[in-house]
């Protein structure tokens, strides 16, 4: 014991002697990847993949430990963990980085801003994607990817079919100022409330509703205590893949790169697999039968659109006009179009 106590001081004393970091002393180098959602997500699965080909890639050199669903952080808490470098990788929604001080991230979360995924595209791969994940640097994050998920739909136990039917509906939101403002535009009592909270909100009447993606819904089985879901894709849930900053410039040059080709290839299967899966995950709400899906009328849409714009303009202080107007730029959304 004692020996090797003292073994262990050598290695540590020769490793600072020679320059080398905490990381490349350690073999192998371990990335704990915490997440939220199910494995049997786009996220999840990609995060799975991200394991498999980092350590192909590295030869083994570097072994991913992916924790999901939430078994080694809730939401606030991964950030937290990262931030002091107890894990080393995560992907929280664009929608969580607000009380990180980072609110421009926010702007994916204005109703309707996203068309479809080729704008989101143009925003995630453009200057503007760039740019945001630079922001996350003085946090002591680097952004390593966007990763997409869907676009969200609204659950309760009643029909939401016009802005009217969401009054006094208390719903669960992500920790997002923007989501609090779209609920509050509809007369709803917004509910900040960490993902593997919502299942049992929901279920004990602490929250009516709530909105989020298909995937997340079959596989929290929010549909199983929800009656009715609204297939209204009137906002976007997307990953910000981002990793300890010390952690990672801490890395020997050639397995950073490795890392770096791995997560480009993630990337693509993550954007390649996510609408399908969504749709998967509708078809299969749909097939259990225990919630019935609406779909839209356009005079609804309309309807949706005129109250939920507003938010817009109401957090363009939080977010920057200018953000807001590169967005829309970049989306060819337009605000005074209904
Ligand atoms: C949520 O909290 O609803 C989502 O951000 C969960 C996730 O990571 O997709």
């Amino acid at each position: 014991m004692r020996l090797s106590a003292h073994l262990g001081h050598l290695v540590f004393g020769l490793t600072l002697a020679l320059g080398l970091t905490a990381a490349q002393a350690q073999s192998p180098i371990i990335i704990k990847f915490s997440h939220v959602t199910a494995s049997d997500t786009p996220k999840g699965r990609a995060a799975d993949k991200f394991k498999e080909l980092a350590e192909q890639k590295t030869g083994g050199k570097v072994k991913v430990e992916v924790y999901p669903n939430s078994t080694l952080y809730k939401d606030k808490e991964e950030l937290e963990a990262l931030q002091l470098g107890s894990v080393q990788m995560l992907a929280p929604s664009l929608a969580k980085f607000g009380p990180l001080g980072v609110k421009e991230f926010e702007v994916f979360d204005l109703p309707y801003i996203l068309p479809d995924r080729e704008a989101l595209r143009k925003v995630v791969d453009g200057p503007m994607g760039a740019s945001l994940l630079k922001k996350l640097e003085p946090k002591g994050f680097i952004g390593l990817a966007y990763w997409d998920n869907g676009f969200k739909q609204m659950t309760a136990n009643k029909p939401l079919l016009l802005p009217a039917d969401f009054r006094g509906q208390k719903m669960r939101i992500q920790s997002s100022k923007v989501l609090d403002s779209q609920f509050r535009a509809l007369g709803a009592i917004p509910q900040v409330m960490a993902f593997s909270e919502v299942y049992q909100a929901l279920q004990t009447g602490v929250v009516d509703g709530t909105e989020n993606t298909a995937s997340n819904i079959y596989t929290q089985k929010m549909h199983e205590v929800q009656k009715h879901l609204t297939n209204s894709n009137h906002g976007y849930i997307g990953y910000a893949v981002i990793v300890n900053k010390g952690f990672w410039d801490g890395l020997p040059a050639d397995i950073r790169g490795q890392l770096d080709a791995a997560m480009k290839e993630s990337t693509i299967y993550a954007n390649e697999i996510a609408k399908r899966d969504n749709d998967d995950a509708l078809e299969a709400i749909r097939k259990a039968g225990k919630t019935e899906i609406h779909t839209l009328t356009p005079e609804q849409t309309a309807a949706w659109r005129k109250a939920l714009v507003a938010v817009h303009r109401d957090m363009a202080s939080r977010i920057g006009k200018e953000v807001i107007q590169s967005f829309y730029e970049a989306t060819g959304f337009d605000p005074n179009k209904s």
